[in-house]
């Protein structure tokens, strides 16, 4: 028996196999399982895949225990002093921070060179409704990018992947920002090269052609922020939908718009626009209480939104960076008492004291403060996770082309545990009575 291994051993059978333990740079040691059911005739059981790597990958690191979250093994709380989010996207994407020269040459592709939309795309707008959810108008705007680069479909030429990488990080805030502009009646604006990444966004979203838009630092950099802590999460569920999907060779588009899809779910991208709709009804109600007794309740589905996390079973450090950043912005904008803050301050308080809570280990996420801050700067409540998946659009591109350049990688394709019937003979219609009661082993 070496020592970088394990033993696996069938109890009814006595039978053992070794499987090799692979260790990466930081963080728990794998099982490399892949020899498992060749040598035992084994599948692992893990929904939700609470203890399954699914690929090795060198973009972010997350502990949950100790709060830990690095960018290329930045820490978070270094780039959100000091980074901004395109540099911060630079970073995922190449993997190292940019000279002045490389972010120069990089802001230009971004800003310039990429940022434009084909003229045909705006009538793809006008086929929803007008109260169409931005979300669903962005699944639909970047799939449908697809049709527009063909040559993306060249899925395993490195300079292509990098183009629609850089192409799409480009033009999600001009398909974001238009999304909510149909929504609104309001006309377009077309992207300035002559602004930022995120004050291009914030004029798309809020200027108009008859007036002069005057753009206000202090939601730029707590926008920037914001931007900058949703870049990436590893292995989530939206970046996990983008892997298998980008698995079968499907073009970047058709992997980012299920990227999208996936993100807007409540328990997941959807939670920061869930979160403020939860705030604004128990600051209505001013009954707390009540709320924290439905979430305790094991026959009540209702969840306190943004609270609990897969991974983190201490602060989510990017909950405590933008908690810190609500209170100071609050505070510049002179808005310091608002009634969600301060429900959202009186609930923290009540549910980290609660036993249920602290034997479950659940805090605030990443989304419980980030609505506020965005309500703050005057984001529309429907935009909040569009403005996740704008920021989501960096670290799903880095880890699909991750995936592309591993020689490890394969189409993603999981097994199952079979809990339905076993073989049973086709009964012609004449002889059907009422149903027999559900076999042995069948569900
Ligand atoms: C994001 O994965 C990522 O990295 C995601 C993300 C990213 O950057 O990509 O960080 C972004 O999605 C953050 C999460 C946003 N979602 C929410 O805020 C929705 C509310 N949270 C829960 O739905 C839940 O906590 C999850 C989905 C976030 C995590 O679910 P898990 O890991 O499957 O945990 P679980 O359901 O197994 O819960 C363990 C226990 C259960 O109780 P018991 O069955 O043991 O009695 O904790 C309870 C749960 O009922 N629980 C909650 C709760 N979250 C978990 N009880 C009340 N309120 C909650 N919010």
């Amino acid at each position: 028996m070496t020592s970088d291994t394990v033993t696996i051993t069938d109890n009814r059978s006595g039978e053992s196999i070794e499987l090799p333990i692979i260790e990466g740079t930081d963080g728990y040691p794998t099982i490399d399982i892949r020899a498992l059911h060749r040598l035992l005739g084994f599948y692992t059981y893990d929904p939700g895949f609470m203890s399954t790597a699914s690929c090795a990958s060198a973009i972010t690191f997350t502990d949950g225990e100790k709060g830990i979250l690095r960018y290329r093994g930045y820490p978070i709380e270094q780039l959100a002093e000091h980074s901004s989010f395109l540099e911060t996207a630079y970073l995922l994407i190449h993997g190292e921070l940019p000279t002045s020269e490389q972010f120069g040459l990089f802001r230009e592709e971004i800003m310039v060179e990429y940022n434009r939309l084909h003229e045909a795309l705006q009538s793809f707008f006008d086929g929803f409704r007008e109260d169409a959810h931005p979300m669903a108008i962005l699944v639909g705007a970047v799939g449908a990018l697809s049709s527009f680069y063909p040559d993306a479909t060249n899925v395993h030429d490195p300079a292509v992947r990098m183009k629609a990488a850089k192409r799409l990080i480009s033009k999600m805030p001009t398909i974001a920002a238009w999304s909510y502009k149909y929504a609104t009646g309001q006309p377009i604006m077309y992207p300035r090269t002559d602004l930022d990444y995120t004050e291009n966004f914030l004029y798309m979203m809020f200027a108009v052609p008859t007036d002069e838009f005057e753009i206000n630092p202090l939601h730029v950099k707590a926008l920037d922020l914001i931007l900058m802590l949703h870049a990436d999460h590893e292995q989530n569920a939206s970046t996990s939908t983008v892997r298998l999907t980008g698995s079968s060779d499907a073009n970047p588009f058709a992997a980012i718009a299920a990227g999208i899809a996936s993100l807007w779910g409540p328990v997941h991208g959807g939670a920061n626009e869930a979160v403020i709709r939860m705030l604004q009804e128990m600051s209505e109600s001013g009954d707390i209480d009540s709320y924290i007794a439905r979430a305790k309740d094991p026959h009540d589905r209702f969840r306190l939104v943004g609270f609990g996390h897969r991974i983190y079973k201490s602060y989510d450090p990017r909950a405590a960076i933008i908690r810190k950043t609500c209170h100071q912005l609050l505070e510049d904008l002179g808005a310091t008492h608002t009634p969600l803050f301060d429900t959202a301050l009186k609930l923290e308080e009540i549910a980290l004291k609660d036993e249920y809570f602290i034997e479950r280990k659940l805090y605030p996420n990443v989304d419980f403060y980030s609505g506020i801050i965005l309500r703050a700067i005057g984001i529309p409540l429907e935009m909040y996770t569009v403005i996740f998946a704008l920021a989501r659009t960096v670290g799903w591109t880095c880890h699909w082309n991750e995936m592309m350049e591993d020689p490890e990688s394969r189409i993603g394709r999981p097994r199952q545990l079979y809990v339905g019937y076993r073989k049973r003979d086709y009964v012609p219609i004449e002889q059907r009575g009422a149903q027999p009661a559900a076999e042995e082993g069948g569900r």
